[in-house]
């Protein structure tokens, strides 16, 4: 049973990063959290905001073909792991479980549903989904009158994301941040 859940809804990618800042403020390493997600559902940009928030800068991306980044020079130390294309044998290949015992380095895990039965009991799971998609279309002369010119919209997109911590350190985690 988790210990503590939120429910918050992501009206675009730059609410994602602020509430990976949030909690990437409160870590101390040793946290786990599992990012769950279909396809483009936003994990990536979590990680993205977590690691800025810390200080790391330049591109983010997610370790597809690689499985493994690691962080060193931030604190927390951050190891972002993405398991999509995860063949089996090779959480040994990457020390696995060796990263989740690090008491100095959060993990960060995209596709966690790979790793299911070794992750660890105390770890913040993370669950992303494609919320509703609004379309706007105005109808005074103007927006009429940008319609016919090139067809504009506006489309605002949103994710929902569902937070639960399971133990001890990760619902100080989410208590602290939001
Ligand atoms: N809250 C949000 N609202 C709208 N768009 C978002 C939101 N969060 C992320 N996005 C956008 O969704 C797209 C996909 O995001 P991202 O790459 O983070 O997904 P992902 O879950 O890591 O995908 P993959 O499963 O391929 O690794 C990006 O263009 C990003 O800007
Ligand atoms: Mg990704």
């Amino acid at each position: 049973m988790p210990r503590d859940i939120r429910g918050i809804l992501l009206t675009g990618a730059s609410k994602t990063l602020r509430v990976a800042a949030r909690l990437a403020a409160r870590a101390k390493g040793g946290e786990t959290i599992c990012l769950y997600g279909a396809l483009g559902s936003g994990k990536t940009t979590f990680a993205r905001g977590f690691l800025r928030a810390l200080g790391v800068r330049g591109a983010v991306r997610s370790p597809t073909f690689a499985l493994i980044h690691e962080y060193r020079r931030v604190k927390p130390q951050v190891i972002h792991m993405d398991f999509y294309r995860l063949k089996p044998n090779e959480l040994d290949n990457i020390g696995f479980r060796d990263h989740l015992e690090d008491p100095s380095a959060v993990c960060l895990i995209e596709w966690p549903e790979a790793a299911e039965g070794l992750l660890p009991a105390d770890r913040l799971e993370i669950r992303l989904d494609h919320g509703a998609q609004v379309v706007l279309r105005s109808r005074s002369p103007r927006g009429a009158k940008a319609r016919r010119e090139d067809g504009a919209q506006v489309v605002l997109r949103s994710r929902t994301m569902r937070l639960r911590a399971f133990g001890r350190k990760s619902s100080a985690l989410l208590r602290g941040a939001l």
